[in-house]
């Protein structure tokens, strides 16, 4: 069999569940926005069959598929450059799913932590789609026969089982269709932890507000959101090494330098030997610099929803371009007889 070399695309989505934390910002879409400017053919999803795998309030989702999209375009996303879409507007990604659901197995599918973490001591009375969402997220991939994948730490199992998706379509059709998709999960920031609990990742669904900074939040609310962020008695080290066991200071230290564009050990460079009194400040004046444009920008451009709509139907016709003929690729390696 020869090996096709597929050229490089990349995918990746973000759920419009709740809002945006700092966390989606520095593990995805400022490097979504990076990304972007490589040349590479990008394209970017707001994934609302994702986010119905647990309630959600119909209003509520429309205007949380809305705000994030004006929070990818405040961000630095251009929608002439990226294609930016929501993913119902283009079934081939449900139609994979289906597809790729009669392809991974039970047991791969037991072992996903991030279900079992969702789902916790509630397993029997979750829905169907939380168990399932990871072959809809390798749908949303394969589709685009996408090459690499900018993520979250948390998202590097699903990634894993893509993969592993890819792989036995390719063998038990003795084919060489879908390509085997790199995780692209890079920077200072791939893991950003919660500003109470540097144990835990910071999330929306995190039912202390004061854990995580929200991207609509305003700059009074960035600053002491960090000046009550927990930390420990010491000094900063001056190098990389003297945060291995103290997680908050990690946490704060890797969030400044994935804000700044600079390496840890930049910025240990500069503020090692500074008290947390003298960090969190200039952590604080930092953020809202880099943020507070963000948000003034997100909320100008809710102001106008039809453009908003615009914009994410003119992504869901580019995408579904690209995803309709890949679909109807797969229909025929399957068996499935065109009637018309
Ligand atoms: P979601 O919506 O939970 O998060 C969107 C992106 O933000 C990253 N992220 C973080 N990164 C660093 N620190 C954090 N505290 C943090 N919290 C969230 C996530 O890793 C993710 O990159 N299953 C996905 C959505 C999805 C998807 C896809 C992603 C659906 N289909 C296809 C990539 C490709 C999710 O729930 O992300």
């Amino acid at each position: 069999m020869t090996e096709v070399v597929h050229t490089p695309r990349v995918f990746s989505g973000i759920q419009p569940s709740g809002g945006l934390t700092l966390g989606n910002y520095l593990g995805a879409i400022k490097r979504f926005v990076t990304m972007q400017e490589t040349g590479i053919e990008t394209i970017y999803c707001m994934v609302d069959l994702h986010a119905i795998t647990v309630w959600q309030d119909p209003a509520n989702l429309a205007r949380a598929t809305r705000e994030l999209c004006a929070g990818f375009i405040a961000s630095g996303i251009d929608p002439e450059k990226s294609i930016l879409f929501n993913q119902s507007q283009v079934p081939e990604h449900a139609q994979l799913g289906w597809i790729f659901n009669c392809v991974a197995r039970m047991g791969w599918m037991n072992r996903m932590t991030q279900f079992k973490d969702k789902a916790g001591k509630n397993a029997e009375a979750v829905s169907v789609g939380l168990f399932s969402y990871p072959t809809l997220m390798a749908a949303d991939i394969l589709i685009y026969h996408s090459t690499h994948v900018p993520v979250g730490e948390d998202q590097k199992q699903h990634i894993e089982l893509t993969r592993d998706i890819a792989t036995k379509f390719n063998n038990d059709y003795g084919v060489d269709f879908f390509p085997i998709t790199e995780p692209v999960i890079e920077g200072a920031a791939t893991r950003v932890m919660s500003l109470r609990d540097g144990s835990r990742k910071m999330s929306k669904s995190d039912p202390s507000d004061a854990s995580r900074i929200n991207m609509t939040d305003d700059a009074d609310t960035i600053a002491k959101k960090i000046r009550k962020a927990k930390t420990d008695p010491d000094a900063l080290p001056s190098e990389a090494a003297g945060l291995a066991d103290r997680p908050e200071a990690r946490n704060l230290v890797n969030i400044y330098a994935a804000l700044a564009d600079m390496t840890v050990d930049q910025v240990l460079a500069e503020a090692g030997g500074k008290q947390f009194g003298a960090f969190k400040p200039m952590l604080a004046d930092l953020a809202v610099a880099k943020l507070s444009p963000i948000s003034t920008e997100m909320a100008r451009l809710m102001q106008d929803t039809a453009e908003i709509d615009r914009i994410l139907g003119r992504g869901a016709d580019r995408a579904q371009a690209i995803a309709a003929p890949i679909l109807a690729k797969t229909y025929d390696i399957v068996g499935m007889v065109r009637s018309r």
